[in-house]
């Protein structure tokens, strides 16, 4: 049988990103159920529309993933109480229909929010805007297992994260969403 194919959206370009190293750890969790991998999107260039009719390589590539995906994880930091304008700009690349009778790659997408940070907020109110953007695109946001880690430098040995009391969490969450997409997809 195929394995569930779960794309990656980590919403930091930084080399040490938190959430990117929670993004692996979630790989490495859930790689003997599920392929997950991690969307590079360092090529995309700003939204406009001028270039709409003729979309870089580099969109038609990320349609192409996203598309093949059945669900999508996003890693979010957070910006000044919301997430990063990296994500904005995907997502609005990612809303717009990729030919005049074909609906936008990404509506109907299954969809789970993680995030970390070193403040106390633990990206909460970064997941809250990401979720009313999500569902005004209509994907389908898992919202009972959001996981949100705050104070990560406990977590942190040598610059890596190494997650301790924050695991149960990640893992619970990491079945939850196999579930969901198993659920979702029998619908
Ligand atoms: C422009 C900017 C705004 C930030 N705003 C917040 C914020 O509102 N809340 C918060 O908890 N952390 C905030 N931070 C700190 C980030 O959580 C921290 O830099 C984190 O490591 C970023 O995620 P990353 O490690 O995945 O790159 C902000 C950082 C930057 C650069």
């Amino acid at each position: 049988m195929k394995k569930i194919q779960i794309l990656a959206i980590v919403g930091s370009f930084r080399k040490d990103s938190y959430n990117l190293q929670l993004a692996k750890a979630t790989q490495d969790l859930i790689s003997s159920h599920a392929d997950f991998s991690i969307l590079d999107y360092s090529e995309l260039p700003f939204f406009n529309q001028d270039l709409e009719a003729s979309p870089p390589d580099s969109v038609k590539e990320i349609r192409q993933k996203v598309s093949q995906s059945d669900a999508l994880w996003f890693f979010t930091p957070e910006y000044n109480r919301s997430y990063p304008g990296l994500l904005k700009n995907l997502l609005d690349w990612l809303s717009r229909s990729p030919g005049p009778t074909l609906a936008p790659v990404i509506a109907n997408k299954l969809a789970a929010i993680s995030g970390v940070t070193p403040g106390m907020s633990g990206t909460l109110v970064a997941q809250e805007h990401l979720v009313a953007l999500l569902n005004f695109m209509n994907l389908r946001v898992l919202n009972s297992h959001r996981l949100a880690i705050p104070s990560v430098k406990s977590q942190i040995s040598n610059g890596k994260l190494e997650l301790q009391e924050s695991l149960p969490f990640l893992k619970a969450q990491c079945q939850a969403f196999l579930e969901f997409i198993d659920n979702q997809k029998r619908l």
